[in-house]
């Protein structure tokens, strides 16, 4: 893939730079450059670019505005002690890209143009990957959308696919405090058959209500249980579940319609290598409360590349509250195992980073 890069004239000066990423917080900034390229049937890929970051010029009629054809990726930059900085798992972002791109009628773009799109991006914006203090790092996100200007339902013959990337610290202002899940009842994310699998933005519409709620209710994320039976739990609005026993076994939701997370799969890897069974299977909200009633169940966490490892505290729905775990301790070792590989702080053994 050709790309031509025009350079932003006016980049953020330097000590407003400095001043962002010493508390960037999550998603409220963006770098100077952004990265686009076109599709059509006819084309193909093309006219592939890197320019100012700036607003987009969208035809009213743009069928993206409309039917929500559109998929998206999150993934992160991180620097090490020596400067360098490297992807984690782009091309596992890549490939999940292209299973949404399946789901939702949109082009596959080629894994190794995915991941040069992401490499140009932060290579044309490197000082805004910030230093590795306080596990600060810059996120990319990648995204697709039907551009093509008509208001027939039909997949798009107009497909833009964009990264734009944004410095990250913690994505929960309180830190490693556990989070409080709010337990929707009413409201499902995903049904069968539908886009759950797939990171779509209709999937983070339909789940805004019930954040919203639980937000009233002084928690910050979702839990979401499945849309048949409202009995098997399957992840929070932005995060994948991992229940831990007291026998050191894990228990992780099955996948089918929550999206897969790439920081669920490496942290699999990573508790197994660290001598657990993890299992991954359907599990009941009736196991939740019965595990932490009786003991059973130590410790609960959430992870995903935006809010990486975070404890789970307690669970409150219409019904009540079910209180935290009793432990922390595995949620930690793991965490730690986790952000030391992408920071370069330990061996890289299953060379899961990218250096760009
Ligand atoms: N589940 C949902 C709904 C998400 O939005 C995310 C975040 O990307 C995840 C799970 C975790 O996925 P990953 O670890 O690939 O970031
Ligand atoms: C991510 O972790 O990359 C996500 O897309 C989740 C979102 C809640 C920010």
């Amino acid at each position: 893939m050709d790309i031509s890069t025009t350079l932003n004239p006016t980049p953020v000066d330097d000590s407003t730079l400095a001043e962002i990423l010493a508390d960037p917080g999550f998603g409220d900034h963006f770098t100077d450059h952004m990265f686009t390229v076109e599709w059509t049937p006819e084309k193909g890929w093309h006219d592939a670019r890197i320019t100012p970051y700036g607003p987009l010029t969208l035809d009213p009629a743009t069928s993206v505005l409309h039917y929500g054809q559109e998929i998206f990726e999150g993934m992160k930059a991180y620097r090490h002690d020596d400067g360098s900085v490297h992807l984690f798992r782009p091309e596992k972002n890549a490939q999940r890209m292209n299973s949404s791109a399946r789901r939702l009628a949109l082009p596959e773009i080629p894994e190794a143009d995915f991941i040069a799109a992401c490499e140009e991006i932060v290579k044309v914006d490197e000082r805004w990957v910030p230093g590795s203090e306080g596990e600060k790092s810059l996120y990319l996100r990648p995204f697709m959308m039907a551009t093509e200007k008509f208001l027939g339902v039909r997949p798009s013959r107009h497909v833009t696919f964009m990264v734009i990337a944004s410095p990250a610290g913690a994505y929960f202002k309180e830190g490693l405090k556990p989070v409080d899940l709010w337990l929707t009842e009413e409201y499902s994310r995903a049904g069968r058959g539908g886009t759950g699998a797939a990171k779509t933005g209709g999937n983070y519409a339909a789940s805004l209500l019930a954040q919203q709620e639980a937000y009233d209710n002084g928690c910050a994320q979702v839990v979401f249980l499945d849309s048949v039976e409202g009995r098997y739990v399957e992840e929070l609005g932005g995060m994948n579940l991992y229940f831990v026993y007291a026998d050191g076994s894990i228990v992780t939701p099955a996948t089918g319609t929550i999206l897969e997370g790439i920081t669920r799969d490496s942290i699999i890897t990573i508790a197994r290598g660290l001598g657990h069974e993890v299992t991954e299977r359907r599990f009941e909200i009736d196991e939740w409360r019965k595990g932490i009633e009786s003991g059973d169940i130590v410790e609960i966490f959430a992870c995903g590349t935006a809010a990486v490892v975070s404890p789970v505290g307690s669970m409150k729905s219409a019904q009540g509250v079910t209180p935290a775990p009793a432990s922390t301790e595995l949620t930690m070792k793991i965490r730690s195992a986790l952000v030391d590989v992408q920071f370069g702080r330990a061996e890289d053994t299953q060379g899961w980073l990218t250096k760009v």
